[in-house]
Order: C-alpha cells, then structure tokens, then sequence
C-alpha cells in the first residue's frame, strides 16, 4: 500500500472553499495518528475557473485530477455564472470532470443517526436507524445524450436533450448496486420509467437479465420513479440499495438527504475510473458563503468514503466515528440547529470532528 496520496483540491465555488478547509484540517490530522502522507494540489473549478482561465474545467486541471490518487471537491456554481450557456456554466466543468475521470457511478448513503431523528421532516419514528444507499449512475442519460440542441423563434422554438443508455452502461453501474448490496442488506431496488420510457424498458431488462445471470442470491425489486418519490417520504426504510440512472438518482438522492434533517449531511463518491471524486451532494450555497455558517459535515464525511476507496479503513472510521460524536453532543450548525442544541460555526465543527476523530483512532 502506498504511503503518500497526491489529492487534487477542486474548492470550487461559494461555500465550496472553506468546507473544503474543514475537511482538510480533518484528514491532515487523521493522517498523521494512522502514518500516512498526503500531498495536495489545489486546482480551480466551476465559476473559480471560469474566472481566472475563461473555462469551467481546464485541460491542466484535468491532467492534474488524472495524476492524483483521488478528488476531493466542494462545490460548483453560483449567481454571477448563471447567465453563462452550455459548455461555459460551472455545472459543465463538473460533468466533465466526471466524465473525463470515467466516474460512471455515484454512491449516495444516508444514514440517520438518532441524535438526528429529531431533526427530520418526517416522523423521528419513521427514520431512525435509517440506511440506505443510492447508486446513480453519473456519466450516461439525459446529461450526456446526443442530440441535444434547440431551432426555430417565437412560440415555434423548441429545445430538445437525449436520454440513452446502452446495455454495457447499465450493466456496469447495476453490477456496483449489487456488489454493494451484498455487503449490506442483500436488496436492490431499481428504479425506472418503464411504463413510459423505452430507454427505461432496456434498463429494466437489463438488470433482471444480470440479475439472473449473476446476482440471483440478492433480492431485486422495480419500481417507477413516481412511485419511488412517494415511498421515500412514506417508508424510507424499505429500502437498501437504490439503484438508478442519472437524472433519477439526481433528484432521489435529494429527496433521500433531506430525511436526515438537511442536505448538508450527504456525502457522495463518484466511482469506476483510475481516479475518484469525493463530493458533497449540497450545491455552494452562495446564501451563506464566506460567514462560516455552512455545514461542513457532508465534505468531511465525503473524506472518508475517500479513505475507504484508499483502503485506509481506520482512519475512515475514526472521521465517521468523530462526526457522530459530535452531533451527539448536539452541536449543529444553522441547517440543523434546533432548540437545545449549540450553534457551531463551521470552523469549530472541523474542529470539534478532528479533535473526536484523534480521540477515536
Ligand atoms: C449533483 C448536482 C449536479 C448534478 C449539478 C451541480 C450539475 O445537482 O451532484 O447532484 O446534477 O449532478
Ligand atoms: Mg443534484
């Protein structure tokens, strides 16, 4: 195993930054008490680089991604680039780096712990204990699909994006949601539009037939993206792995962190390439950017499923560990604070969680 990882830092925009500052405070400090090395080389992104290189993802900030063990990124976007088009939007430079890094599949787990089950819309009854686990894949659909274009003026004008999928693309994403499946409870359910899409029809023939051909000790199930809408706020715990196409999984996963209380919790993992992108779900809010009000949670928890990728387990659990810890101490930072708790700036959380992740390790 290799004992130094270089790790590109995309900050990004908006509170992109400084969750990124929290989350490297914590990983310097776990990777000195568990011996290794990290090297870091911090590259613009998004409307950063739109800024000082005309272009939301620049070819030398690609090859430095290529040439690192992982990425670790904040956050894109913001209300000064969002009269920018196509290719020029941040949103743009983070679908390259996705597809550039062949990160064709997006884990999504959320967990609700029950010093948060109070802080849920729903019932605390209804998500306490909650686990479950989002595969979306991240480098196909309607993100990607040719065509994609608009013709024509006035009431005539049209605009119009592709949604496609390939048996090959399918297989490989729903042979991630299994593998995961069987290292936790055994079920995949996948999620679709059979009813209307024919593109959904191949992806639902696609995985029953993997799913006999190699799987058939894990249970399946299908289900219509409407229907599945509904299940996640009526009964979230039915479910173990949720396996879906992009634009599915975009706005699932969304619904899915928010039972936990707020957006800022998620973490996510951009997988199946040379290189991994670790990612917070939440976007860069640039409401609250630069006060150190944002949660720095989810890019801190987006750390360690970076280490479980690096195989460094102990120090990935000692940050889950750390991050518990914390929140059942009841500090919160505004998303999640409630009567009773102690408001944490984002600074003290980075703090707090590395001071609980030393003590765990
Ligand atoms: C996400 C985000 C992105 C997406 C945006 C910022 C392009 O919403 O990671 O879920 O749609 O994939
Ligand atoms: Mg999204």
């Amino acid at each position: 195993m290799t004992n130094t990882y270089k790790i590109t830092l995309l900050p990004g925009d908006g509170i992109g930054p400084e969750v990124i500052t929290e989350a490297v405070k914590v990983l310097d400090a776990v990777a000195v008490a568990a011996k290794f090395n990290i090297s870091y080389n911090e590259q613009h992104a998004g409307g950063a680089a739109i800024d000082a290189h005309n272009d939301p993802m620049p070819d030398s900030v690609i090859d430095a991604c290529k040439a690192s063990h992982a990425v670790l990124l904040g956050a894109v976007g913001g209300p000064k680039w969002d009269a920018l088009t196509g290719a020029m939007r941040p949103e743009s430079g983070l679908l390259k780096i996705r597809k550039e890094l062949g990160a064709f599949a997006n884990l999504r787990p959320v967990t609700v712990p029950n010093s948060l089950a109070e802080n849920s819309p729903l019932r605390p009854e209804a998500v306490s204990g909650l686990d479950l686990f989002t595969v979306r894949e991240l480098t196909g659909g309607i993100y990607f699909g040719q065509p994609v274009g608009e013709e024509g003026e006035g009431a005539e004008k049209r605009a119009w994006n592709t949604m496609i999928y390939s048996v090959g693309e399918i297989e490989r994403v729903a042979r991630v949601a299994f593998d995961w499946a069987r290292k936790r409870r055994n079920k995949v359910t996948s999620v679709d539009k059979a009813n209307v899409l024919h593109v959904s029809r191949l992806w639902r023939d696609t995985v029953k037939t993997l799913h006999e051909n190699e799987y058939s000790d894990v249970e399946l199930d299908h289900m219509y993206i409407d229907n599945a809408a509904m299940q996640m706020v009526i009964n979230p715990r039915q479910f173990d792995v949720i396996l879906t196409g992009n634009i599915f999984g975009d706005i699932l996963s969304d619904a899915s962190a928010t039972l936990g209380g707020s957006l800022g919790l998620l973490p996510s993992a951009s997988v199946g390439g040379p290189v991994g992108i670790f990612e917070p779900v939440h976007g860069s809010a640039p409401d609250i950017a630069g006060q150190d009000k944002a949660n720095p949670l989810a890019m801190i928890l987006s750390v360690a499923m970076m280490l479980d990728t690096l195989d460094q387990d102990i120090a990935a659990k000692a940050i889950r560990q750390g991050v518990e810890k914390v929140l059942d101490q009841g500090y919160r930072s505004g998303d999640l604070w409630r009567e009773g708790n102690t408001l944490a700036s984002t600074s003290e959380l980075g703090q707090y969680v590395k001071e609980a992740a030393l003590a765990a390790l």
